[in-house]
C-alpha cells in the first residue's frame, strides 16, 4: 500500500500511492495552458473589454463545405472497422499532394505514406513506436522553444529530451553544435519543426545538410513536424519540406526521415483529426505494425472528408489570405510600441516584450482581458537560458477585428509600463 491521504468517506488515490502506475508519468509537465489557468487564477479580467483569446494555435477559420459535405455522404462508413493502413485512394491522394506540394518524384501510396490522426498523434506515437529504451542514456533531440508533445513523447518512450535553443541573435536558426558530440551518439530520434511554432522560422538548406548528416553518422531518425507548412505568405516560395530537401541532396529513399503534416491548420478541421507521415518505407512498416496495436485507424467518414480535402487547393489560398491580412494589420499597429516582424510562416506573432513574459501575459489578461501565451511556458531551461524568457507567442486565430483590437490594447498596456 501507498501512502494515500484519506478524509472521512473520501479516498485520495494519488500517484504516490499508486505504486503501480508507469513512474514515467510523473515527469511529464502541465500543458502550457494548464500553466496559464494557474497563472490566472483569482485574476477577474477587465469587464470594459471584451475578451479576445490569442493564447492558443487552434485555427478559427470556417471549415470549407465541401469538405463538411464528403464528411457527412460518407457517414455509412460508421458501419465498418477501419484498417490502420487506411484506403490506398486516400494514400494516393496524399502521395500526389506531396509530389505537387514538394516537386518530389512520385511517392509510392503503399509504402511511403501512413495516415495518422493529426500530426499530434504521429508525432507522439512514433517516439513510442522507435525508441530503445534500453539502450544507456537514450535521447531525444528537440528545438527550444517546441511543442510540448515532442517531449511528453520522448519521456513516455523511456529516452530524455535534449534541446537546441533556438535564439533571436541567431534569427531563431538550429545551432547543432548546442549538443556534444557524446549526446548526438546517443540520441535516437530528433524532432524538428518548419515553419516552427511558436517562431514561424522555416528551415533553410544548410540546417537540412546538418541535420541528415548528423543523421547519417550517429543513425538517429528525423521527425519533421510541418503542420504549418501551407500557413505562408503571398509572394514568398512556400516553405521547402523535409522530403523536397531529401530529394534535392539526393538522398534516395528518404532514409532515417519522416515527414508529418496535418489538415488542422491548412484546412480549418482541427476536429477531424486527420494528418499523415511519409518517407522512408523500411520505418513506416514497423511503424505500420506499432500503430497496428495501437488502435491508431483513421474512421472511413475522416478517411474520405480529407481526401476531398488533399485534393483541393483553392480554400487553403484563402486561408492564407486572411492570415496574411491580419499579419499586415497588427504588425502595422505595434511596430511604433514594440520589436515586432513577420515571421516566416505560421500563424503566431512571437513576440518580444519589454517586461516579464510571465507578467506581461497576465497584467494583459488583468487590464485588458487579452490572453497571450508566456514564452517561458513553450520552452525548457537549457544551456544556462530559457529561451522563451521575454517573448510572448499569440495566434492570430480570431477574427481581423479582434486581432486588431488586440493589438490596440496591447499599445495601451505598453504605454503604461
Ligand atoms: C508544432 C505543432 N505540431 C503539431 C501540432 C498538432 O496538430 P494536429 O494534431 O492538429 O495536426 C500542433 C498543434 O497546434 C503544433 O503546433
Amino acid at each position: 500500500m501507498g501512502t494515500g491521504r484519506t478524509i472521512p468517506g473520501v479516498l485520495y488515490s494519488t500517484a504516490e500511492s499508486s505504486s503501480k502506475l508507469n513512474p514515467r508519468l510523473a515527469q511529464l509537465q502541465p500543458y502550457p495552458f494548464q500553466k496559464l489557468q494557474a497563472l490566472f487564477e483569482g485574476i477577474t479580467p477587465n469587464q470594459d473589454f471584451s475578451p479576445v483569446n490569442l493564447h492558443i494555435g487552434e485555427p478559427r477559420h470556417a471549415t470549407s463545405a465541401f469538405i463538411s459535405q464528403a464528411l457527412s455522404e460518407h457517414i455509412a462508413g460508421l458501419a465498418h472497422y477501419p484498417t490502420t493502413l487506411g484506403n490506398s485512394s486516400l494514400r494516393s491522394s496524399i502521395a500526389s499532394w506531396l509530389a505537387r506540394r514538394y516537386r518530389l518524384p512520385d511517392l509510392d501510396p503503399e509504402t511511403q505514406v501512413l495516415p495518422v490522426n493529426g500530426s499530434r498523434e504521429g508525432l507522439f506515437s512514433i517516439a513510442q513506436a522507435i525508441i530503445d529504451p534500453s539502450a544507456p542514456q537514450a535521447m531525444v533531440a528537440c528545438p527550444n522553444p517546441f511543442y510540448q508533445i515532442y517531449e511528453g513523447a520522448a519521456i513516455l518512450a523511456g529516452a530524455a529530451p535534449s534541446f537546441l535553443n533556438t535564439l533571436p541573435e541567431d534569427d531563431f536558426a538550429l545551432d547543432f553544435a548546442q549538443l556534444s558530440d557524446d549526446a548526438w551518439s546517443h540520441t535516437q530520434l530528433a524532432y524538428v519543426c518548419s515553419p516552427a511554432n511558436p517562431t514561424g522560422k522555416i528551415l533553410s538548406e544548410e540546417e537540412w545538410r546538418r541535420l541528415f548528416e548528423l543523421s547519417d553518422r550517429y543513425g538517429f531518425v528525423i521527425a519533421a513536424d510541418e503542420c504549418y507548412s501551407e500557413i505562408h505568405f503571398e509572394g514568398d516560395v512556400p516553405p521547402s519540406g523535409a522530403l523536397e530537401m531529401a530529394h534535392r541532396l539526393g538522398r534516395t529513399g528518404y532514409p532515417r526521415l519522416l515527414a508529418f503534416n496535418s489538415l488542422s491548420k491548412r484546412s480549418n478541421v482541427p476536429g477531424m483529426r486527420s494528418g499523415f507521415v511519409a518517407g522512408d518505407a523500411s520505418l513506416l512498416e514497423k511503424f505500420l505494425l506499432y500503430r497496428t496495436y495501437h488502435g491508431s485507424a483513421m474512421s472511413p467518414a475522416v478517411q474520405a472528408a480529407s481526401e476531398a480535402a488533399w485534393n483541393d487547393e483553392s480554400h487553403v489560398a484563402e486561408n492564407r489570405r486572411l492570415y496574411q491580412e491580419k499579419f499586415i494589420a497588427v504588425i502595422d499597429a505595434l511596430v511604433d510600441t514594440l520589436p515586432v516582424s513577420r515571421p516566416d510562416a505560421g500563424f503566431y506573432l512571437w513576440m518580444k516584450t519589454p517586461i516579464s513574459d510571465v507578467i506581461f501575459a497576465r497584467k494583459l489578461y488583468h487590464d485588458y482581458n487579452v490572453t497571450v501565451l508566456p514564452g517561458t511556458y513553450l520552452a525548457r531551461y537549457s544551456h544556462g537560458i530559457n529561451p522563451g524568457e521575454n517573448f510572448v507567442r499569440m495566434a492570430l486565430v480570431e477574427p481581423l477585428a479582434e486581432c486588431i483590437e488586440a493589438a490596440a490594447r496591447i499599445k495601451m498596456l505598453v504605454s503604461c509600463l
